[in-house]
């Protein structure tokens, strides 16, 4: 079988790892928006991460991530010459702004990206793309403190403005990601007529607040919610308008207008308990999406 050698592994910043994977199929063919599901060794579980960048000529992943658990934790040990045991994908629905088919009106758009913590990450493909194809968006990097701000660099060559804030202050702008969309619409005369915001969920919930009231279109990546990554597990059920939704499958990009935050941060609570699970199992039904061909999924 196939191994995936790591050929550049390291700290980003705090808790926050980069590794760099020879994985060409999967950079030959991955999109922005896109995910992988990874597996160290024979025994370890799928995580399913997020793309931070992507070389084809090269046939390199990069992915960036914070451990979290007892496979990410391994992940994490792993050192340049390493291998992953499985790198699948890329999975998930490509980011809708960067498709060919929309380009002309995405370039008629100002597009403003918010990204927050370890959720910059997959932000960086996007801005990549677009960037190649000629449209320079905003972006806001935000994280806790100034040793936290990662990519800033790769941001700075292809973003219009990039505004990095700290919540202590410490570097570039102070205060969260949603005082600094505040500050540049009611204070700094900017207009933006879409955005994007990805990082933890409740930073995804008042981004949404927040350019509800200023009216701009949103999109939010559900990549913190998924398990399994593959449709089966039934973590990732998420409300979106009156529909349910698999984010792995369904997205990982919705509305965020539409989504139910709430419920689906308090489902992500009960999701992590043997007791919380079967509550769900009770309220919802089995409520995996399917795709097996073993039933009807959700319906
Ligand atoms: P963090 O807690 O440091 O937050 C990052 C930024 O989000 C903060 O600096 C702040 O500006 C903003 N923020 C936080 N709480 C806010 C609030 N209540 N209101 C407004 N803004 C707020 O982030 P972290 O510790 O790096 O985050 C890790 C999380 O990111 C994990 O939960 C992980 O699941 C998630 N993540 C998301 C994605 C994605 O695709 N959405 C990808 C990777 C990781
Ligand atoms: Fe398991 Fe989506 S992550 S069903």
């Amino acid at each position: 079988y196939h191994m995936y050698k790591i050929l550049e592994a390291g700290k980003l910043a705090g808790n926050i790892y980069q590794m760099v994977v020879e994985a060409p199929r999967v950079a030959k063919h991955c999109l922005p928006g896109q995910f992988v599901i990874v597996k160290a060794d024979e025994v370890g579980e799928r995580i399913p991460l997020t793309i931070c960048d992507y070389d084809r000529e090269a046939g390199t992943i990069t992915i960036v991530f914070m451990p979290i658990g007892a496979s990410t934790e391994k992940f994490a040990k792993l050192k340049a010459g390493d291998s992953f045991r499985d790198f699948v994908g890329p999975l998930g629905c490509p980011s809708e702004l960067c498709e060919e088919a929309n380009l002309e009106e995405t370039r008629k758009k100002k597009i403003l990206f918010v990204a927050g913590g370890v959720g910059t990450a997959p932000v960086y493909p996007q801005m990549k793309w677009l960037h190649e194809h000629g449209i320079d968006a905003d972006v806001i990097v935000g994280a806790k403190t100034k040793d936290l701000v990662i990519l800033e660099d790769k941001f700075k060559s292809v973003a219009g403005n990039l505004y990095v804030t700290t919540d202590d202050g410490s570097y570039g702008r102070s205060g969260m990601v949603t005082k600094v969309i505040e500050d540049l619409v009611t204070k700094e005369g900017k207009t933006y007529d879409h955005c994007v915001a990805i990082g933890p969920m409740i930073m995804m919930k008042f981004c949404c607040l927040t350019t509800k009231k200023f009216n701009i279109p949103t999109v939010v990546s559900m990549n913190p919610i998924m398990v399994d990554g593959t449709g089966m597990c039934g973590a990732c059920r998420v409300i979106v308008g009156d529909e349910v939704k698999f984010a792995c499958v369904d997205g990982p990009e919705f509305d965020g207008h539409k989504i139910d935050f709430d419920g689906a941060m308090k489902r992500q609570t009960l999701y992590k308990t043997e007791e919380g699970k079967a509550l769900l199992r009770l309220r919802e039904g089995d409520t995996h999406h399917g795709g097996c061909g073993n039933c009807g999924g959700d319906k």
